[in-house]
């Protein structure tokens, strides 16, 4: 299937923020009840081990996505401590990432005001991690954020939970049986969630429509591979894989690079990353 460059509902600056909010807050009860991340675990902690990062800088958060859930995780590695979350996004949920804050005894931080993934400042230092974001951005775009990545030294981990397979597609289809589903459990509470959920069912719909394209617009691994191929000073680390997620039959695809000066599997090392056959 080839990658089509369509348009996301949410990411419109027209979308009414009660839905883009009740969108990003139901992907994140999805990625926390399904532990959809649980398996990248091991791969994201080797590259903050070897990063020695101690700030993770979450770029499109929308509700921090599956933060809540890793940053305990890295919590009880021991060796990452103390690992600082920081949540940013260009239309900040703000609701949902004070509520991280709360519930990770401050782990977790966020920025309020908007942060563009495409222009970072450069005082944003740390280990820089897009959940299932990776693909909202033309190949220009993408390959300047892995670019920027590389130009300030900073470690990358780009991991998506869609995938141009008409599996992933039919997973999408059921999104707004999902959402009609959790949104009850979503906190905190709010009545305009409800709303635009079994009144007017936008966040179901949205939620449906941005996960197809979603799924249209997802580099796959060699994509991948070519865009870092093209990033220029690139002397970093790459592992691109796919990984099982728990209950979902899509699997998680990530790609992970790190300044190669700091150590790791040196075959590895180059222009050229690594792609593990695809599992
Ligand atoms: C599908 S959501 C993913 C949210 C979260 N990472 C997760 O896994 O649940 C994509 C997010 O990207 C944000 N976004 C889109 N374009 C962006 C940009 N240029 N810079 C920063 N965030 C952006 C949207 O606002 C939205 O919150």
């Amino acid at each position: 299937m080839p990658r089509v460059q369509l348009w996301e509902i949410h990411e419109q600056p027209w979308c009414p923020p009660a839905v883009r909010d009740g969108a990003t807050d139901c992907l994140n009860v999805i990625a926390i009840w399904g532990r959809q991340y649980a398996y990248i675990v091991p791969k994201l902690r080797y590259a903050l081990q070897q990063t020695q990062a101690r700030r993770v800088i979450d770029l499109c958060s929308g509700g921090g996505g599956p933060w809540l859930q890793l940053a305990s995780r890295f919590q009880s590695g021991g060796e990452l401590e103390p690992l600082e979350v920081l949540l940013t996004d260009l239309y900040p949920n703000l609701a949902a990432m004070q509520a991280a804050v709360k519930q990770s005894h401050e782990q977790i931080r966020y920025i309020a005001t908007p942060v563009d993934a495409t222009h970072l400042d450069a005082e944003l230092e740390g280990f820089r991690t897009l959940f299932t974001a990776f693909h909202h951005f033309p190949p220009t775009v993408a390959r300047a954020i892995l670019q920027d990545a590389v130009n300030r030294q900073q470690g990358i981990g780009i991991f998506e939970q869609t995938s141009r397979k008409p599996l992933s597609i039919l997973v999408m289809l059921l999104l707004p049986l999902i959402a009609l589903i959790v949104v009850p459990f979503v906190r905190p509470f709010r009545l305009s969630r409800l709303f635009w959920t079994y009144l007017l069912p936008a966040i179901p719909l949205v939620l449906c429509i941005d996960g197809i394209v979603s799924c249209l617009r997802t580099y796959s691994a060699s994509e991948m591979a070519e865009l870092i191929a093209g990033v220029q000073g690139n002397s970093y680390i790459w592992d691109i894989g796919r990984v099982r997620s728990p209950l979902s039959p899509i699997g998680i695809l990530y790609t992970i690079g790190y300044p190669a000066a700091l150590g790791g599997d040196t075959d590895a090392v180059g222009t050229w990353p690594r792609v593990e056959a695809m599992k």
